[in-house]
Parts: structure tokens; sequence; C-alpha cells
């Protein structure tokens, strides 16, 4: 039981998604730093992001943005490239982190949604933070129900059984 007496500590929504205590407060350090790397001179619209890998690492990103608009990328998917490049591997995600300077706190575009089903887990927790530090919690799956993912596609068998009629 903690001290307010409801039996759940301050991170409670976050303990349900398997992930301590200590794990939630780098992941929101993280991505809270990691705004300060944004590069958004058109929008101004800063946003960090972190990831935390299966072997306890974190890794940081930034939104990047460019003169011709459409090319700019969300601090999530540089994030998660980020963590691919460096090694992770499907299933090492155990969590995704957005820090923005608004509230109530963003939550990940469209596109950032499907990019994190390729690597992630449905049940893993993303968590969103609002300019105050507040948290949001939504698993993958409620961000990106009914979803497409890998698995979807059909295997090399049935690619050649389709081809062979
Ligand atoms: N942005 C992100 O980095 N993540 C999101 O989930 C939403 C939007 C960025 C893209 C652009 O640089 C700026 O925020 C304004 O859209």
């Amino acid at each position: 039981m903690s001290a307010s007496g409801k039996g759940h500590a301050r991170h409670d929504t976050a303990l349900i998604h398997s992930l301590t205590s200590s794990e939630v407060q780098s992941l929101s350090e993280a991505c809270i730093e990691a705004k300060r790397k944004a590069y958004c001179p058109y929008s101004h619209f800063r946003v960090g992001c972190s990831v935390l890998l299966n072997n306890g690492s974190i890794v940081q990103g930034a939104n990047v943005e460019n003169a011709a608009y459409p090319v700019g990328t969300c601090a999530e998917r540089v994030t998660i490239a980020t963590a691919v490049v460096s090694g992770a591997k499907k299933g090492d995600i155990r969590a995704v982190a957005v820090a923005t300077d608004i509230s109530p706190p963003a939550s990940p575009c469209g596109m950032c949604r499907q990019f994190m089903r390729e690597f992630c887990e449905l049940s893993m927790p993303v968590l969103m933070y609002d300019k105050d530090g507040k948290l949001v919690v939504l698993t993958l799956e409620q961000l990106l129900p009914m979803s497409f993912g890998p698995e979807k596609l059909l295997t090399t068998e049935e690619l050649q059984i389709g081809l062979s009629q």
C-alpha cells in the first residue's frame, strides 16, 4: 500500500504494463530531454522520444524537419529506426515514450503507429507526456486497432502455390 492509501504507486498505469517505476522514470527523463534535440525550424513543435529495449538500454530521438515539408520525419520513427539500426530486433522494444510541449499530450501520428506495428508487440505501452510531464498510457493495440502487420502477408510457400495456379 502506498502512502496515499490507494494501493498503487505514482506510476500505477505503467506498472500494469509491466514497467517498473524506475524504467518509467528513465523513459520520461529521456523523452523530455530529447525534445532539446528536435530540429523543427518550420513547425517549432518539439517532439522528443525514447525507447526502452529488452537489454535495459534507452534510445533517444526527436523530430527532424525539412524545407521540403513532407520529407520531415517524426520523433517516433527517428527513434525506432535508430534502435533498429543499432541492432534491436522485433520484440526487443518494451516501451515507447513521447514528449511534447502541449497539453493534453500529443499521441503518435498514424504513420508512426504503423511504423511501431512492424517492430513492437500490440501489448507494448506507449507513454505520452504533456508539457508538464503528465502521463497518459495506451497500448499500441489501443492506438492502432485491427491493424495490418507483417504476419498478415503471404508466406513464400503460399506465394508459390498462388503463382502456380
Ligand atoms: N511530430 C512528431 O514528431 N510525432 C508525432 O507523433 C506527431 C508530429 C512532428 C512532425 C513535425 O516535425 C511536427 O511534429 C509538427 O507536425
